[in-house]
């Protein structure tokens, strides 16, 4: 569960599937001391990930548990919040992390597990989202930093940016623009919860006291 009473740093655990640039934000964001937390481990489910190198060469506890060594979404689910939890992990951050997460994993960190993701959610869940918000022809698409549940980028929005969709803009150019703010409204968002600056009631996260 996230420590919500205003103690730093929360012991954090980060999850990535591949290129993992908002691991790093979120790892340059405790350097540059904007983020207080202490990055317990590195997780990934590929150990092709890109993002295992930079983690590595930053010196971080590195770990890769692979979905496809498990028979369930239950087993695996299980390793995961054993590999966090051995290591103290507080909150978990979804950095790019490809995989849909079970009640078992969202049970074990209540409130305790964020994610982003690349456009305004609801709009364009789960894979390619710019290129979703490209295809239905939104003007606004944006960056979603949410708490997790079982539901595919489902639970309650803790933050949001937007980013104007221009006429020219391709899947690349616009997630692009949108990376760019990713990598600011994450950490910023971490930091909300790490303060305890915000309480959840039903869908909606609200500034204040916190009760996550
Ligand atoms: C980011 O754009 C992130 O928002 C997105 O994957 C990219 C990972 O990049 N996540 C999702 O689409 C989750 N549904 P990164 O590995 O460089 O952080």
């Amino acid at each position: 569960m996230a420590d919500c009473v205003g103690k730093t740093p929360i012991p954090l655990g980060i999850l990535i599937s591949g290129r993992g640039s908002n691991m790093r934000a979120i790892v340059e964001a405790v350097a540059e001391g904007r983020l207080g937390a202490d990055v317990r481990v590195v997780i990934s489910n590929r150990d092709d990930a890109p993002g295992l190198v930079w983690a590595r060469a930053a010196g971080l506890d590195t770990l890769v548990v692979s979905h496809r060594d498990f028979a369930t979404r239950d087993a695996y689910d299980q390793a995961l919040v054993v590999a966090l939890t051995s290591r103290g992990v507080h909150l978990v951050c979804l950095a790019g992390f490809m995989r849909l997460l079970g009640p078992t994993f969202c049970e074990a960190f209540p409130r305790g597990v964020l994610n982003v993701h690349p456009s305004l959610l609801p709009s364009f869940p789960g894979v390619d989202a710019q290129a979703q918000a490209l295809t239905h022809g939104v003007k606004v698409s944006g960056v979603t930093v949410h708490f997790v549940t079982p539901e595919l980028d489902a639970g309650p929005i803790l933050h949001q940016v937007s980013v104007p969709v221009r006429d020219d803009d391709t899947a690349e150019t616009l997630s692009a623009r949108i990376l760019v703010e990713e990598h600011r409204a994450y950490p910023e968002a971490i930091q909300r919860v790490v303060d305890g600056h915000c309480r959840v009631e039903g869908r909606r996260v609200i500034r204040g006291a916190c009760d996550v």
